[in-house]
């Protein structure tokens, strides 16, 4: 019906317009009804694209092009896809008792005093809805969930930890330093669990619209070190046996050797110093500047200070 309209249309419409020649010096340029009919056409059929693209979009915030990019080379997410965002975004992973949380608090800190703005969190549990989802997912009572509502539970959370917590922050041009991310629900549902890998990872770029850190720390510590040093009484994760938080510990370090890139693999057995200082060398290479742009331009035309 449309192609039959436009064949009716377009051709009275081409007549209607008629043709011009526009004359300029030695040479012409003629145009006639066909070519205002292309123009309109080729007019609308761009509103008609992007008012389709903002309609089906799913992944509000992913640029076109890294999605595009992506999807071509059969990556899981678009790499990088926090590239594109004013701030830096550093997630922290690893097993039971791996000592990631002291670290992501020593980093925050470290960051701080050099006068970074600097957002610290954690998953489960950084929203209010995120502390709901908590109680149920860390629950030791709770033992009838299943694997996929597990799943789906960290997702939401995630996904509620994303756009209220980490997203702003990115944009307001704040450093993000989260306790897990993604790679959590891909070694402890995918690898722990044995759900399927493909599926976790589908779920959560959903979730977060496709954001991947700039920068994973990841502490590796074999399971039976990490466990002893875990105080108080075991949640519904910790009391998983050995097997499990192998599985998991396996593919923390699979995860990261996809994307050397992207991690950096700290021995959870060192001391505790060393491993912070490992930190801070590589997180040194990716701090953005904090001096912006405009003002050093602003400084560069005062008077030098002499002696
Ligand atoms: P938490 O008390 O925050 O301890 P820690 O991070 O120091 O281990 O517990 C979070 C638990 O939730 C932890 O056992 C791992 C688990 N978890 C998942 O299984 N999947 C996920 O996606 C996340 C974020 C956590």
């Amino acid at each position: 019906m449309t192609l039959l309209l436009v064949v009716a249309v377009a051709n009275p419409l081409a007549a209607l317009f008629g043709v011009h020649v526009l004359g300029m010096g030695q040479i012409s340029y003629r145009f006639d009804g066909t070519n205002v009919v292309l123009v309109i056409g080729g007019a609308l059929a761009i509103v008609v694209g992007l008012l389709a693209l903002r309609h089906m979009d799913d992944r509000k915030g992913v640029p076109l092009a890294a999605d595009l990019i992506a999807a071509v080379r059969g990556e899981r997410f678009p790499k990088g896809a926090a590239e594109h965002v004013p701030g830096l975004f550093v997630a922290f992973e690893g097993g039971e008792g791996s000592g990631k949380t002291t670290q992501s608090r020593l980093l925050a800190i470290w960051l701080r005093d050099q006068g970074y703005d600097v957002v610290q969190t954690r998953e489960p549990g950084a929203t209010k809805v995120g502390m709901r989802l908590r109680a149920i997912l860390l629950d030791a009572a709770e033992r009838g969930l299943s694997a996929r509502s597990e799943a789906l539970l960290y997702a939401a959370d995630r996904a509620e930890h994303v756009e209220k917590v980490i997203r702003p922050a990115l944009y307001r041009g704040s450093i993000v330093v989260t306790d897990r991310y993604v790679d959590s629900s891909l070694a402890y549902q995918g690898a722990g669990r044995v759900l399927d890998p493909e599926d976790v990872s589908k779920v959560n770029a959903w979730a977060t619209g496709g954001l991947v850190p700039h920068l994973t720390v990841l502490i590796d510590t074999p399971p039976e070190v990490g466990l002893t040093r875990l105080g108080g009484a075991a949640d519904r994760i910790e009391s998983e046996p050995l097997e499990f938080h192998h599985r998991v510990r396996k593919e923390f370090r699979a995860l990261a050797a996809a994307a050397p890139e992207r991690y950096l693999v700290v021995d959870g057995t060192l001391p505790q110093e060393t491993i912070t200082r490992q930190i801070h060398d590589r997180v040194r290479e990716i701090l953005p500047d904090p001096v912006p742009r405009e003002s050093e331009d602003a400084t560069g035309t005062m008077p030098a200070i002499r002696d």
